[in-house]
């Protein structure tokens, strides 16, 4: 296989693969207290056998991107959100959280040393940035670690559904992805790999991700694959579900600051009933790797909803997109906070 790098990478054609960049970063909690933390060379950790992270799903993670703007400056996206969901993350699996202006600090550290990594402006790519902590060192029975590593790669990725703005189909699950008192709320491993099934069995059958409803009622909208879901009213309002078992998203957040601020909307987290689709025109799914993939329809026992159209994004679904995106890559005027340049 021929390495691919900066120089030979086609960024127009990246999807949402894994690219070893060569410079990751690690840091050691031990006897009480974190290392200084620091770029290594290799992808590779090596750690006891009996680490509660491969028994005990002890693993939360995050996921944020670095932008390359158009006069070549590289930023990140409200970095301090995912550095504060993850000290929650953690604290839901009682592990020892890294702080949030570390992880900041690191963020910064390995974009910088990945620099030649993240793709030029206008590719339709971006460097993707995982960050995760896992709990390690010998321990057999069931409870918490006394040792966690925090560590962190960087990636260059392009779109995570196919198609970028073109419509995707979804099916409902019958499986949930968390209970109703459950790990929902918080970016840990076990959540993914409960979600494994439903995501094959729904994209065997040719739908881009499954749809999870809520796990103790089953008659409202929860997920969307690993994206939260918006949708546009009738009476244009900009609708997205509320429940203690999705995953607070940062773009979703975004997008409601967006809508309200900017496009003048109103914007609310609600229930969203599987009965009221057709009170809804536009509908998507939203979140670092999916950006806005516009959702074209819905399967459910065999019955599908079509939204606005399964081919052509709707109007406000792009206009919330080039709102979003147009900040990301620093083309519109962000929020008061919401950029953070990476110095050189
Ligand atoms: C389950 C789940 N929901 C929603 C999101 C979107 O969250 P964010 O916008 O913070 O990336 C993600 C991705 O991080 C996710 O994994």
């Amino acid at each position: 296989m021929v390495e691919l790098t900066p120089d030979t990478i086609e960024w127009e054609n990246l999807d949402f693969s894994y690219i070893d960049t060569g410079k990751s970063f690690r840091a050691y909690f031990k006897n009480g207290q974190w290392s200084e933390g620091e770029i290594v060379a290799s992808k590779n950790i090596s750690i006891s056998e009996a680490s509660p992270v491969f028994h005990y799903g002890q693993a939360c993670f995050e996921g944020l991107k670095a932008y390359r703007t158009k006069k070549g400056d590289i930023q990140l996206f409200r970095p301090d959100q995912n550095a504060e969901r993850m000290m929650k993350s953690a604290e839901r699996l009682l592990m020892t959280p890294y702080p949030k202006e570390a992880f900041i600090k690191a963020v910064h550290e390995l974009v910088r040393a990945n620099a030649d990594w993240v793709p030029p402006y206008e590719s339709g790519a971006t460097l993707y940035i995982r960050p995760f902590l896992i709990g390690v060192g010998d321990i057999v029975g069931v409870k918490p670690a006394d040792e966690y590593i925090f560590a962190m790669f960087v990636t260059p990725v392009g779109p995570y559904f196919k198609g970028g703005l073109q419509p995707s189909p979804f099916l409902i699950s019958e499986f949930d992805r968390a209970a109703p008192n459950g790990t929902g709320a918080a970016k840990v491993g076990g959540n993914y790999a409960a979600g494994n099934l439903a995501s094959k069995l729904a994209k065997d059958k040719g739908y881009a991700d499954a749809i999870f409803l809520d796990p103790a009622t089953k008659t409202k909208i929860e997920e969307v694959g690993s994206a939260n879901f918006f949708a546009i009213t009738k009476d244009n309002k900009f609708i997205t579900p509320q429940s203690p078992s999705i995953l607070p998203s940062i773009t979703k957040y975004s997008l409601l600051e967006i809508a309200r601020d900017r496009l003048k909307m109103e914007a609310i987290e609600t229930d969203v009933y599987l009965t009221d689709l057709d009170e809804l025109v536009e509908a998507g799914a939203m979140g670092t790797a999916a950006v806005i993939t516009p959702v074209g329809s819905i399967t459910y026992a065999d019955q599908k909803h079509i939204f606005y159209s399964e081919t052509e994004v709707g109007p406000i679904t792009r206009r919330l997109y080039d709102e979003l995106v147009g900040i990301q890559f620093g083309d519109i005027e962000a929020p008061a906070g919401w950029i953070q340049k990476v110095d050189f």
